[in-house]
C-alpha cells in the first residue's frame, strides 16, 4: 500500500492517519494566528511587524499572557515582577557552573528549570494565579540561567543581575559583564519578541501535551525545552549559522548550495510546516541584517553569504516547492553582532518561547482536556506464545 506523507486512506477502516499530525487541529485558541499561505503572524491580533516596530518583548510577554495590551501601571507592575525574579538560587548556579563543561547548552537549560522547581514553594500549587506568577518566575530566570551558561561555558564567573536595566538589557549584561547600547538593546529586544510565540509548533505541543495531564508547569516547560533542542525545530538558527561559516565566503555560495541540494541535504532555515510562503519574522530579521551589516568584517561576510543563499533557495525552492526563508535563517548574523556565542542561540530561543508556552498552558488549563491521540496499529495479532 502506497503510504503518502499526509495521509493514508486504509478503504476498509476508512482511517485517515495525519503523520507527524501534519494539518490536523487539536484545540481552539485566541493567541496567535499563523497564516502559512499570505506569510502573516498575529498575536493576539497584532500582527508581528506593528509589534516588531512599536512594542517590545516585556509588553509583548503581557499581551501574551493576558490578551490584552498593558496599560502603564499594569507594564510597571509585570516589568517589576519580572526584575524581582531575576536572581537564581544559588544552589542552581552551582548545578549550571558544575555541569556546564560536558554538557550541550539545551541540556544544562533543561536542567536548571527543572532543578527550579525545587525551589520554588508553589511549584505544585496549580491555581490560575500561582501559575502566572510562576510564568512571570520562568520568564525571568530562564533569561539569568541562560546568560549564566554563557558565562561559565567560556570560563567566565557568573554576574548577578542589574535590576536598573530592562530584561532585554540586564540578558545582554549578565553575559557579557558590560552594559549594552541603544541600539544593540533594540535589536535583541526585537529578536525576542519575534520568537515569542507560534502557535502549536512542537515544543508549544509538547509543554500542551504534558500540561494537558493536570502536570505542572515546571514539568511542562522543561518538556519544551527539551522539544526545541531539536534540529528540525529549534537548533536550527544555530546550524544555519555553522553553513555560513562553512561556506566562508559568498563567491562559494552557489556551489554549496547545488551540492547540498543534489545530496538531498536540508538547508538549514528554510522551509517550514505551515508557512508556503516567506516567514514575516524571517523579513523583519533581514531588514535588521542591513542595520548591522557594516558594523564588523565578519557580519559583513555572513550577511552577503546569506543574501546570495537566499536569492539561490528562493530561485531553486522557493516558488517551485514553498520552501523558503524561516525565522531560523537570518538569526545567526544578528547573534553574532549582539556577541551571543552560537551554542546559546536555541537556549536564547527559549528564553524567549517561554512567553507563548506559559501564554498556551494558561489559556489551555482554562478548558482542559488530556490530549491523547490514536496510532494505527499495523502490526500482528493473536500470536501464540512458543511454547
Ligand atoms: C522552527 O512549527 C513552527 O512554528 C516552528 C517555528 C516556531 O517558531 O516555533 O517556526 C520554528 O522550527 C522553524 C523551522 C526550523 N527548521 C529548519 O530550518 C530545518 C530545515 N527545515 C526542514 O527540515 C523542514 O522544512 C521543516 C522540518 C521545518 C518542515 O518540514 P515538513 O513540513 O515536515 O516538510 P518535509 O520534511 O516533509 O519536506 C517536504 C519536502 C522534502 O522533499 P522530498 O522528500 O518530498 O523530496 O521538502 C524538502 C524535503 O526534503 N525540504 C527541504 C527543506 N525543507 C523541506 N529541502 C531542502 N532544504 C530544506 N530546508
Amino acid at each position: 500500500m502506497e503510504i503518502n506523507k499526509v495521509t493514508k486512506e486504509q478503504s476498509d477502516f476508512s482511517v485517515k492517519i495525519n503523520y507527524g499530525l501534519e494539518g490536523a487541529y487539536f484545540t481552539e485558541s485566541k493567541i496567535c494566528k499563523v497564516d502559512g499561505v499570505n506569510g502573516k503572524l498575529y498575536y493576539r491580533g497584532y500582527s508581528i511587524e506593528e509589534l516588531a516596530s512599536h512594542s517590545n518583548f516585556e509588553e509583548v510577554s503581557f499581551l501574551l499572557l493576558n490578551g490584552k495590551l498593558p496599560r502603564k501601571d499594569e507594564l510597571e507592575e509585570f516589568s517589576a515582577n519580572l526584575k524581582k525574579e531575576r536572581e537564581l538560587p544559588k544552589e542552581i548556579v552551582h548545578i549550571i557552573k558544575n555541569i556546564t563543561k560536558k554538557e550541550d547548552p539545551m541540556h544544562i537549560l533543561r536542567t536548571a528549570v527543572s532543578a527550579l522547581s525545587a525551589y520554588d514553594p508553589e511549584a505544585d500549587v496549580n491555581t490560575k494565579e500561582a501559575n502566572m506568577r510562576k510564568s512571570i518566575r520562568l520568564i525571568s530566570k530562564m533569561a539569568s540561567i541562560t546568560a549564566a551558561i554563557g558565562r561559565f561555558k567560556t570560563e567566565k564567573e557568573y554576574i548577578a543581575p542589574d535590576n536598573s536595566l530592562g530584561h532585554s538589557a540586564n540578558f545582554l549584561y549578565m553575559l557579557h559583564g558590560n552594559k549594552p547600547s541603544e541600539k544593540e538593546i533594540k535589536i535583541f529586544d526585537r529578536m525576542l519578541l519575534l520568537h515569542a510565540e507560534h502557535s502549536s509548533n512542537a515544543s508549544t505541543f509538547s509543554v500542551l501535551v504534558t500540561g494537558s495531564t493536570l502536570s505542572d508547569i515546571y514539568s511542562a516547560i522543561t518538556s519544551g525545552i527539551g522539544t526545541l533542542k531539536g534540529p528540525l525545530h529549534g537548533e536550527a538558527d544555530e546550524n544555519a549559522l555553522r553553513m555560513l561559516y562553512e561556506i566562508k565566503s559568498p563567491d562559494n555560495a552557489e556551489r554549496y548550495i547545488n551540492d547540498a541540494l543534489s545530496g538531498k541535504q536540508r538547508i538549514m532555515g528554510f522551509g517550514h510546516r505551515v508557512y508556503k510562503t516567506y516567514d514575516p519574522r524571517a523579513r523583519v530579521i533581514r531588514e535588521t541584517l542591513e542595520e548591522i551589516k557594516s558594523s564588523s568584517p565578519e557580519v559583513k561576510n555572513l550577511v552577503d553569504i546569506s543574501f546570495k543563499i537566499e536569492t539561490m533557495m528562493i530561485e531553486k525552492l522557493g516558488r517551485s516547492h514553498g520552501i523558503w526563508p524561516n525565522v531560523d535563517f537570518f538569526s545567526g548574523p544578528v547573534y553574532t553582532y549582539l556577541g551571543v556565542p552560537i551554542e546559546l542561540f536555541t537556549p536564547v530561543f527559549a528564553v524567549s518561547r517561554v512567553s507563548g508556552w506559559c501564554s498556551h498552558l494558561l489559556e489551555y488549563w482554562e478548558n482542559n482536556r488530556l490530549i491523547r491521540p490514536l496510532d494505527y496499529y499495523t502490526g500482528e495479532l493473536d500470536l501464540k506464545y512458543p511454547k
